[in-house]
């Protein structure tokens, strides 16, 4: 890495192709074409630790890994391995797998104000599940998400609220409103307007912005005395901010949440927990009318399980959390003396909480460019690393994160000139499609 320049000639030829018949040529959104340089790599053989190598053999330090999935690292060998070991003993049953069981009793152990658990395979199904059953319990439509987070679902209840609403109606368009984070007035103003009306609000619990005023709580009290539900998406937050999610770490426990992402290193698992007079409406011990909540084929397929398993293991032993913090502020020091030493720090920004860090890029007038971003983009790849974010795993080496900052400093060299000279010297090809409102 580094020491030979990249190429990415195999990569453009299937890229074309794939064009052809994988409409975006993705099947995520934020791994799409359109979200990175042209000159990047297309397609991932394999990846070790926090390095994959692509199809034209270049390897490269990755940040994000897998849209934040892979928290310990690629092939992590015990995840890996308990994997492998299941699927030998075979994947899906005819009726509840034991893993099943004895994962559900682990996860309702770990997030201590939940009585009971829903397995799935992504994070938009038990998010969806969740505002389903808020609606369900109180018989209202509406439902309020925070404005500044920017993906709770790829269902229409939430990508109808978004610009890529074609195909939803506008009858479920209408049935979900905003309000703002850190802005309690807002949520009480929302149901001011809506009185009786909205089941559920639903938010994470932070993302760069930490709660402040005690802002959680209020949203929680103001549930309470307005018989909403009161929702948290720790897609991110769990199994980041503290194994027991953003819940424990803020201390507040919601009615409901939703995890998925790193609760298996990157195989499918995703859970929704919650109170047992919510949850217990999709089981069999009521005589209320049953939610149809959370049945798909592949639900609790047995490896997925055994990967989280031996995840939660993992970060019962090590110090994981503790180390995503540290590489995270070692990544962020390292950043932030060069963005002084160019005196950059009114286009360049790394923000967040250190095990989620971000970046935000500025043209010279201050205004946020897209077009600097697919520039810092374009030059970290050239130098060997992928970051679209600069969220660390328990794989990311101080060497990684040292080379990481090399990479960063002589990007920064390019973005600093081309803030004097004008970016059409230095940027190639078309800018990335805007992450404000970064889609799965
Ligand atoms: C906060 C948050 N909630 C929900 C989701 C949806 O998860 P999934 O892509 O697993 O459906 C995402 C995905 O990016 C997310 O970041």
């Amino acid at each position: 890495m580094g020491d030979r320049p990249v190429k990415f000639s195999r990569s453009m030829d299937l890229r074309n192709k794939f064009h052809s018949f994988v409409p975006g040529g993705s099947h995520t959104y934020s791994k799409g074409d359109d979200q990175f340089p042209v000159d990047a790599p297309g397609f991932i053989v394999r990846g070790k630790g926090c390095h994959v190598w692509d199809v034209d053999g270049n390897e490269f330090i990755e940040y994000g890994m897998g849209l934040r999935a892979v928290t310990l690292g690629h092939a992590y060998p015990p995840v890996a391995e308990a994997a492998g070991k299941q699927l030998l003993l075979g994947s899906n049953y005819t009726r509840p797998s034991l893993i099943e069981y004895e994962l559900a009793e682990t996860v309702v152990d770990l997030i201590e104000g939940a009585d009971m658990v829903k397995f799935a395979k992504n994070g938009s199904d038990v998010t969806t599940a969740a505002v389903k059953l808020a609606r369900a319990a109180t018989g209202r439509d509406l439902i309020g998400i925070c404005a500044d987070h920017p993906f709770f679902s790829v269902d229409d209840w939430f990508i109808g609220s978004t610009e890529l609403s074609a195909g939803i109606p506008k009858a479920i368009r209408d049935l979900t409103v905003k309000f703002r984070y850190n802005d309690i007035g807002s949520v009480s103003s929302l149901f001011k307007k809506y009185p009786g009306q909205i089941a559920c609000l639903i938010l994470e619990p932070a993302r760069e912005k930490e709660p402040i005023g005690n802002f959680l709580h209020k949203v929680q009290q103001l549930c309470k005395e307005n018989g909403a539900v009161f929702i948290l998406d720790e897609m991110i937050t769990g199994f980041r901010w503290d194994l027991g999610g953003g819940q424990k770490y803020y201390d507040i426990v919601p009615d409901l949440s939703a995890f998925g992402k790193g609760m298996a290193n990157g195989f499918s698992v995703s859970a929704l927990l919650g109170k047992k007079e919510l949850m217990e409406l999709g089981g069999l011990h009521h005589k209320k009318e049953r939610v149809f909540l959370l049945s798909t084929t592949h639900g609790a397929e047995t490896h997925a399980l055994a990967a989280a398993a031996a995840t939660i293991q993992v970060y019962k032993r090590e110090d994981v959390i503790g180390y995503l913090h540290a590489q995270g502020e070692r990544l962020r020091k390292g950043i932030e003396k060069i963005i002084q030493e160019y005196r950059i720090g009114e286009f360049f920004q790394v923000i967040g909480r250190p095990c989620n860090l971000i970046y935000v890029t500025k043209d010279p007038e201050g205004n946020h460019s897209q077009p600097f971003r697919t520039l810092f983009l374009q030059e970290l790849i050239k130098r060997g690393i992928i970051a679209p974010s600069f969220v660390v795993s328990f794989s990311h080496t101080d060497s990684d994160i040292d080379r990481t900052i090399e990479a960063v400093g002589e990007s920064l060299k390019i973005y600093r000139a081309a803030l004097e000279d004008g970016i059409g010297k230095y940027l190639k090809g078309r800018p990335v499609k805007p992450v404000d409102r970064r889609f799965n």
